[in-house]
């Protein structure tokens, strides 16, 4: 049911200038400092939760060579399994419904879904998608914060949405939102410790504040928090950041989704996607929070990017308005020179664009107690691509250019929430639905275009110079370089990928590949030794039909960041997409989530027949598919993907 929402499109055609050259940058300046050097003297507590190793898959630039793949490819496949290269292992652990791990909590996961929505607050929720893992000890033993991005409840309770109660909509609510779970490698096998005492879930219902320009503001404020600064939970957790002081970062991205709108929206609302009966989740039947006919400010309060400190359980998870609302893919953290934070972020809607936030401050040392604010204070940046292949980056700063109350913004506060609203007016670029954005060693930043099949529809903004395909049905992979250093205003961009089945015929379906072809590239992470992950998510209701008939499962591949070739490293079972990926600190590790095995059985809906498409991974005869974390290692104990 999610995915209608994942192809909402902006109704609300902007001035933007449509552009169709392509150009490569000159090289620029290799960036220096950046989060490597930061790495002895302000890494904190993470502290307690592990150091320098923290910083594995943050943007680093430790101007090494990036890595080369050393791995066989695998094929395509449909198979309900991981497939993962010759020389290496698969196993699965905490899938939906496990016990975290919080002791006296530890409630079995029922294969008839008859679970209580108390057990579900303990056990981990449903479809995994970002995750990081924060060592406690190096590479044997830490933590993985893990997002639950949505349901099913076709899957989530054994009669499916038949006899809707306040007690379903609680256990809903309870599957969705992040997992802090603390895993160890057992004599070779890695296992969730089954009393930590980090172990903690983040639900719908978890008492979360408010910080930044937009807490205790007017469009904040609801008769249960009249103050406007304590929000109930986080939703829709999609892709997932980290940062040098060791906290977590969780963005909400269809947060619309869960909103009863009325028989008539407001502009706000229209440009946000509210709509009478959200996307079918019937929250709102019994929870009117999620009724914006009665609650018309709820919805503002979502749509964040939420820090939370994995090593503390009751610290209370932060929404961090500074960095702007949006339907937030995720949050990618990169360092200037300077030491700021500089965070870069995709709204994965069409025709949705790109941004980045600078910290007015520099991070300091003490981990996260002496960075609690350091993300509430900042400048938040639109992208704009030019044809000529450079780009700006242009404020949204109150009062700066048509950011101005006539044109209703009336503060800051206005800017933050309605960061659709300013960007359109500030002529920012339109993309193809940006999802995960990665740094590498060098410097660039890379962004997955996932596709946007409306490019150049009737009365669809046309293509650009940026988004260059029309009925762009395969995605592609942008990147730039920051001039001089990540806070810069101005950068130099090309295409790195444009993804897609080289055998079509259709010119806009065919990809520049070298190596194995993919689709819809998601997912993307620079590991700590340089060499990039894609991972893809062609919708299963267009998967094996028309342009993408010859993919197969989605799947993960490693690409080299230096010459562009691109390697298939793991086929998922079927009906799944691959999303979130992390490792241990020496890269022996890999951690990786399978979400929606089974759809669209599952999205139907259908409690009779949840396995009609996949039973993984237990493949029991009265299971379900279940989104799971796949640990994936070498036989050898060597280094993944290398
Ligand atoms: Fe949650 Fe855009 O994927
Ligand atoms: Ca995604
Ligand atoms: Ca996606
Ligand atoms: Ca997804």
């Amino acid at each position: 049911m999610s995915k209608d929402f994942y192809l909402m499109e902006n109704s609300n055609r902007s001035s933007n200038l449509s552009i169709h050259d392509v150009s490569s940058p000159s090289r620029r300046q290799i960036l220096r400092g950046g989060l490597g050097a930061l790495a002895s003297s302000f890494l904190a507590p993470l502290s307690a939760v592990g150091g320098a190793a923290a910083l594995t898959g943050c943007a680093s630039l430790g101007m090494a060579a990036a890595a080369k793949i050393g791995f066989k490819s695998v094929a395509i496949s449909t198979a309900d399994t991981i497939t993962v290269p010759e020389g290496y292992s698969a196993h699965v652990i905490a899938p939906w419904g496990d016990p975290v791990g919080i002791a006296g909590q530890n409630y079995a996961f029922k294969d008839d879904a008859s679970n209580t929505a108390s057990e579900q607050e303990a056990q981990i929720g449903m479809h995994h998608d970002g995750m990081h893992y924060y060592p406690l000890e190096g590479s044997k033993r830490g933590l993985l914060a893990i997002n639950h991005e949505y349901v099913d409840h076709g899957l989530l309770f054994t009669d499916g949405m038949a006899n809707w109660s306040a007690e379903k909509v609680r256990k809903s609510q309870a599957a969705h939102g992040v997992s802090i779970i603390e895993v160890q490698d057992k004599g070779g096998k890695w296992e969730v410790v089954s009393a930590s005492k980090y172990a903690r879930r983040v639900t719908t219902n978890t008492r979360t504040e408010l910080s930044g320009p937009v807490a205790g503001h007017a469009l904040m404020k609801t008769a249960a928090d009249p103050a406007g600064r304590v929000v109930m939970g986080t939703l829709n957790n999609c892709a997932s950041g980290i940062t040098p002081w060791g906290t977590y970062l969780t963005a909400e991205e269809n947060f619309i989704s869960y909103f009863n709108g009325g028989e008539k929206v407001s502009e706000h609302e229209k440009r946000w996607g509210l709509r009478k009966g959200g996307a079918g989740y019937r929250w709102h039947e019994h929870d009117a929070r999620f009724d914006a006919t009665q609650n018309p400010n709820e919805p503002n309060r979502f749509g964040w990017i939420v820090e939370i400190d994995p090593s503390n359980p009751s610290a209370a998870p932060m929404k961090r308005t500074a960095m702007g609302r949006g339907a937030h893919e995720g949050a990618t953290v990169a360092v200037t020179k300077d030491k700021r934070a500089v965070v870069y972020m995709g709204e994965d809607a069409r025709f949705e664009y790109i941004y980045k936030f600078v910290s007015r401050d520099a991070i300091k040392p003490g981990g996260a107690a002496a960075n609690a604010t350091l993300l509430d204070h900042g400048t938040l940046y639109v992208a704009k691509f030019n044809a000529d292949g450079k780009g700006q980056w242009i404020a949204l700063t109150h009062g700066q250019g048509p950011l101005t109350a006539a044109n209703g913004f009336a503060d800051q506060a206005e800017v933050l929430v309605k960061s659709r609203q300013a960007s359109d007016v500030l002529g920012a670029t339109k993309m193809d639905r940006p999802e995960w954005i990665a740094v590498d060693q060098q410097g660039w930043v890379y962004a997955t275009l996932t596709n946007n099949s409306n490019r150049g529809g009737d009365m669809q903004p046309a293509v650009d110079a940026a988004n260059p395909r029309a009925s762009n049905t395969q995605g592609n992979i942008i990147r730039w370089k920051e001039d001089v250093d990540f806070n810069a205003v101005t950068f130099a961009w090309n295409h790195f990928i444009m993804a897609g089945d080289t055998t079509l015929a259709r010119t806009e379906a065919k990809g520049s590949i070298k190596g194995d072809m993919f689709s819809c590239p998601d997912g993307l992470w620079v590991d700590g030794r340089g060499l990039m992950w894609i991972q893809c998510d062609m919708s299963t209701s267009a998967m094996g039909k028309g342009d993408l008939k010859n993919f197969g499962n989605n799947m993960m591949l490693a690409a080299d960041v230096t010459t562009g070739e691109a390697r298939r490293f793991l086929v998922g079972p079927a009906g799944c997409e691959i999303t979130g990926v992390t490792e241990t600190p020496d890269g022996k590790t890999m951690f990786l989530n399978v979400q929606h095995p089974g759809e669209p059985a599952s999205e139907q809906n259908n409690p009779a027949n949840p396995r009609a498409i996949s039973n993984w991974p237990e493949q029991k005869p009265n299971g379900r598919p279940r989104s799971a974390t796949v640990v994936v290692r070498k036989l050898d104990g060597g280094i993944i993907g290398t």
